[in-house]
């Protein structure tokens, strides 16, 4: 069953399905490194020209709910008496919707002279036109018929018992990686589908401020994305981060000025203007539920879902390092298809053993533990990425950037960053992460700029800079409790990596099937960090888990903390 579902998402991923998806020996990856990570940095856009096209796009398409039996061929017959559609897609999300992007902009207020403000029984609607729209069938006849169903496109990420099943059914470490990214990574359409509630939003903020524009940012565009994550989202007020820096304009001896009303402060003008806004998608926006208004958190936001995308979505302003951060993020992750297959593995890993959560706390973020991965891949020898010092000595004049006197200059022309020759297969890469967490020095600081380990300037248990407000530590939040338990899960998961029992398929094969092995194995319950996952898969995969927990009887407790056994992982350097 999985098989079939998770090859028709395959399908249509992002960029990097472009890339060679199956290479496992050494020499293949060498291969990509060589020549394919140069050649597609080389042809790749740069992540404001990405986000650029993708937000145009947007802006030339509509989200209608559509009745179950949709009829393809007549819905397009329908809208394209507006004008060309160039591309459309359905999904279910209790109920189903099409993306329609039309070629051009004038489709769009075409199909709206002919959009109705429906008739509401004992109740009243506000009457705000925006592009999510109902279809209705009016005409006789038109809902029957033998016509096919249209392909529903899959917006949800696949469950960890069908991510197990998968993996275990491949011939190596690297191929379940390599598969499991391809699997929860979001789709092109999804990607449009978060683009199109970031543009109807702007639908609303543009009622006050005509330039604003609404991007995404966060794993909507960082290329670290899965399935189901939420939506980032940065209102640009004046458009002056999409255009550039703000352009002071003069006249001849004169100029004129905008006569404004004035905040105490940036934190507190923003706070009214996401006030406002808040209150506007509450009342206004179609789709948006439970807004919240967040507006003393450090970075203040409104917190919404939007029911026809089935997003939970954040929207926040003056928040333009933020923006950097995932331009930064995107970069390093089409420097090398292994940076990609390494994150995802290691956030995949991380949710399933609660290291991570949905709910802020005390744990280790993606965003944290995303840059633990980077640090770690500068590490390498040779490394596999460069630091963040050298990506900003690579950078010409116009990548000049200084957001609030913070200086977030990094090179934007991929083609300029020469890599080195590292061959190290994601096996390896797997394992020698887990041991490089499982022996890191954590009283010091974790530094992607600098790529070196730095004095940390505070008590927190785990420091890692902010890669551009230098003064702050990422992963504040996180304590002693949590980061000893991601330490014994990466010692536990460097240990069982060693096992042939665990590494080997043809022991985990029976006649039937295929018992969880490898990297599928290390998403079987820890057994000995107990946490809340394992009553959810224990029935079903409890022969492997047993197997799996014959062999950590081996290791020793001591005080809660997992302690590898002697020479099975190898301290650090
Ligand atoms: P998901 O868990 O998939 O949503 O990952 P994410 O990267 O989108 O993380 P999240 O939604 O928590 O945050 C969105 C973005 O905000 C991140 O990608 C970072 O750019 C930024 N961000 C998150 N946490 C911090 C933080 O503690 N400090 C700073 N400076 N930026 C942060
Ligand atoms: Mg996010």
């Amino acid at each position: 069953m999985w098989g079939l579902r998770g090859l028709a998402r395959f399908s249509f991923g992002v960029e990097s399905q472009k890339q060679s998806r199956f290479a496992t020996t050494t020499s293949a990856i060498k291969g990509q490194i060589g020549n394919k990570t140069a050649k597609a940095a080389k042809e790749s856009k740069s992540f404001q020209a990405i986000q650029e096209e993708k937000r145009e796009q947007a802006e030339r398409s509509v989200l209608i709910s559509c009745p179950a039996k949709i009829n393809e061929n007549k819905f397009l017959d329908y809208l394209s008496k507006h004008g060309a559609v160039n591309k459309h897609f359905f999904y279910n999300s209790y109920g189903a919707y099409a993306v329609v992007e039309f070629s051009s902009r004038e489709s769009i207020a075409s199909l709206k002279e002919s959009t109705n403000i429906p008739a509401v029984q004992h109740e009243a609607a506000v009457p705000f036109k925006s592009r999510l729209l109902s279809l209705k069938w009016t005409g006789p006849g038109s809902q029957s018929g033998n016509h096919p169903m249209p392909n529903f496109k899959e917006q949800s990420p696949p469950s960890i018992n069908e991510i197990i099943q998968l993996l275990s059914e491949q011939d190596s470490v690297d191929q379940q990686m390599q598969h499991l990214t391809e699997a929860f990574q979001l789709t092109e359409e999804n990607i449009s589908l978060r683009f199109l509630v970031c543009s109807l939003l702007r639908d609303i903020t543009a009622t006050y401020f005509p330039e604003s524009i609404i991007m995404p940012f966060g794993s909507t565009v960082n290329s670290f994305g899965k399935l189901g994550c939420d939506l980032d989202m940065f209102l640009d007020i004046d458009g002056s981060y999409a255009s550039g820096q703000r352009m002071f304009k003069q006249g001849s001896g004169m100029s004129l000025e905008y006569q404004v009303k004035r905040g105490a402060s940036e934190r507190v003008v923003t706070q009214s203007i996401l006030s406002v806004i808040g209150e506007c998608v509450d009342k206004f926006g179609p789709g948006c539920v439970g807004v919240q208004k967040i507006l003393q958190a450090r970075c203040p936001l409104v917190r919404f879902a939007h029911q026809p995308s089935g997003f939970q979505c954040d929207l926040t302003a003056n928040n333009r390092v933020a923006m950097k951060s995932s331009e930064l993020l995107f970069l390093y992750g089409q420097l090398d298809p292994r940076v990609r297959q390494l994150v995802f593995s290691v956030r995949c890993w991380a949710r399933v053993h609660s290291i991570t959560s949905s709910i802020p706390g005390p744990w280790i973020t993606n965003f944290s533990l995303t840059v633990m991965v980077l640090f770690f891949l500068q590490q390498r020898s040779p490394p596999i990425l460069p630091t963040l010092d050298q990506l900003k000595e690579l950078a010409g004049p116009s990548d000049k950037c200084v957001i609030e006197e913070n200086d977030c200059t990094i090179v934007s022309d991929l083609s300029k960053i020469a890599l080195q020759n590292n061959t190290d297969t994601l096996a390896k890469l797997l394992q020698e992460f887990f041991e490089f967490y499982g022996n890191f020095p954590f009283k010091a600081s974790i530094n992607i700029r600098k790529g070196k380990e730095q004095n940390k300037p505070e008590t927190a248990a785990l420091h890692i800079q902010n890669p551009f407000e230098t003064t702050l530590n990422i992963s504040k939040n996180v304590n002693a409790t949590q980061l000893e338990r991601f330490v014994g899960l990466c010692r536990e998961s460097a240990w069982l990596l060693q096992q042939r029992d665990v590494l080997d398929r043809s022991s985990s094969q029976s006649a039937e099937s295929v018992s969880p092995w490898g990297f599928a194995a290390l998403l079987l319950p820890s057994v000995t960090s107990g946490a809340g996952v394992k009553s959810r898969r224990k029935r079903k995969l409890e022969p492997a888990s047993s197997r799996i927990k014959n062999l950590l009887d081996s290791l020793k407790i001591k005080g809660g903390e997992t302690v590898a056994k002697e020479g099975s992982v190898n301290p650090r350097r």
